[in-house]
């Protein structure tokens, strides 16, 4: 195990059953408030895609607005977000997706990625896919290249990777 590894392992609490019973909840708030772990994660990310040309980090509401917008800053480049439906206020484009029971939908301003660009999109975790994918449509959708798709953690069990299988995607670390 290198030193992010380690990092990453002693920042990332389980909570069980959070948020419901069986369920074991990856909290990263440790992580999060710790600034060796914090800086790490983030330059990893940035040190990962600096030679990529990125124009623009999409960051993926909430979790990967805390990890995006400084991995932005780090590779010079503007920060996107993409929110949950009904919270941005001008024109957006929205995509729908699958969740256990019923459905999400996530939103970006139709205006916000200019047609061309190199996007990186970010978030704090991949587990079955379904956020990550949406905003990959999104992003396609505005014209913009997904160079790559970063995660902090994957959740391998449940195969997010199988439906990203066009998409670069890079996970800090696998779980
Ligand atoms: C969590 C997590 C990822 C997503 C991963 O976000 O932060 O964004 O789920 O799950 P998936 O791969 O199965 O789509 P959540 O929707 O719970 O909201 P939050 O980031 O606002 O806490
Ligand atoms: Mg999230």
């Amino acid at each position: 195990r290198d030193d992010l590894s380690d990092l990453i392992a002693a920042g990332i609490r389980d909570v069980p059953d959070f948020p419901k019973p069986g369920i074991t909840f990856k909290d990263i708030t440790p992580l999060l408030a710790t600034p060796a772990s914090l800086r790490a994660v983030v330059t990893a990310v940035a040190d990962r895609y600096a030679g990529a040309g990125v124009d623009t980090v999409v960051g993926l509401e909430a979790r990967g607005f805390i990890l995006g917008a400084p991995v932005a800053l780090e590779l010079d480049a503007g920060f996107v977000p993409i929110r949950k439906a009904g919270k941005l206020p001008s024109r957006t484009l929205r995509e729908s997706y699958d969740l256990e029971y019923g459905t999400a939908t996530v939103e970006m301003h139709a205006d916000a990625i200019t047609p061309g660009s190199r996007v990186l999109i970010v978030d704090d975790v991949l587990a079955t896919g379904g956020t990550s994918r949406a905003a990959v449509e999104l992003v396609r959708k505005a014209g913009g290249t997904v160079v790559g798709l970063s995660v902090l953690m994957e959740l391998a069990s449940l195969q997010g990777r199988d439906q990203l299988s066009d998409v670069n995607v890079h996970a800090l670390t696998v779980v």
